[in-house]
């Protein structure tokens, strides 16, 4: 059984209990993160560790306990203790605003936060990254704070079972006309042999896989304009692909049962992919 962090211990993970009363359970009162272990690295750790704590921030939840060196180091620990200093695995960061009798506003004043961390074994689908995938397109269900990373999921999770239940890999959401992004990725979409992707704004998650892209994209001198694409656009765009913490670069080759382009992963989308994995195995 694997090991896991919770509230400053680290206990088998059948041995971790949290109270009835945790917001998180009640609520969905909390943040999170996932982050991509290589090799027994932390793949850009303090990217995540900033998001955290942003989003901290933006709920209004104590950030005691949860600095970048305590939690790197607590990662760190988990990757030891559970045998992932080789191969590939994530962890699972949350903090939630603990537990109090249920009252919709803030508990009382000197409520611990519950903080807790668990490791999981990651595997590449390497032929799905090859190939491509399929996606349906969903509308974006969610609240006006995408930006944050809440444990509050209802809006992905029932875009990603309609997409689940299409034999799709994702679904590409879209409100007001506006394609925003995945329900667990950002979404990128080559339009004329131009990247296209939406403006970071409380309508998306600031992807730290997004943010590397933009780096990589500029590094290669290829054009991205962070500007909305539209549903309407969808169908006629020459690459569509999606990326994530656990989806890197994905293509997507049929959305809604219809081809992208070609149908097959085109060649800007490649090159992304490839320099993404470049800098994921580099360690
Ligand atoms: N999801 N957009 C949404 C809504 C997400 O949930 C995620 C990540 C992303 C990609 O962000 P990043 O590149 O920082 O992983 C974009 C995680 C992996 C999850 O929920 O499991």
């Amino acid at each position: 059984m694997s090991t896991v962090y919770l509230n400053g211990q680290f206990v088998p993970k059948g041995e971790a209990m949290i109270s009835v009363e945790d917001r998180g359970f009640l609520f969905g009162d909390g943040i999170y993160e996932v982050v991509r272990v290589v090799e027994g690295k932390l793949f850009t750790w303090d990217a995540h560790a900033t998001r955290m704590a942003q989003g901290l921030d933006g709920l209004r939840i104590d950030r005691t306990g949860t600095d970048s060196a305590t939690l790197k180091a607590v990662c760190e620990r988990l990757i030891a203790d559970n045998g992932l200093a080789s191969g590939e695995g994530t962890i699972y960061l949350q903090v939630s605003r603990g537990a109090a009798t249920r009252v919709h506003h803030f508990p009382p004043a000197g409520t611990k936060t519950t903080i807790y961390a668990a490791p999981a074994a990651f595997k590449v689908n390497t032929a799905m990254r090859t190939h491509g995938a399929k996606g349906i397109t969903h509308p974006d269900q969610r609240w006006a704070r995408c930006d944050l990373k809440t444990v509050n999921l209802l809006g992905p999770v029932l875009a990603r079972q309609a997409a689940a239940e299409a034999g799709a890999y994702e679904a590409i959401m879209h409100r007001d006309g506006m394609i925003t992004e995945g329900a667990a990725t950002n979404c990128f979409a080559v339009i004329d042999g131009v990247l296209r992707t939406a403006p970071l704004t409380n309508y998306i998650l600031p992807g730290i896989t997004r943010g590397i892209l933009l780096e990589i994209v500029r590094a290669h001198g290829m054009r991205c304009e962070e500007r909305p694409f539209t549903l309407r656009e969808l169908p006629f765009v020459d690459e569509l692909f999606v990326c994530g913490t656990t989806t890197d670069v994905q293509a997507i080759v049929t959305l809604d049962e219809k081809p992208i382009g070609h149908g097959a992963v085109g060649p800007i989308t490649a090159t992304l992919r490839d320099a993404l994995a470049a800098r994921l195995y580099a360690h």
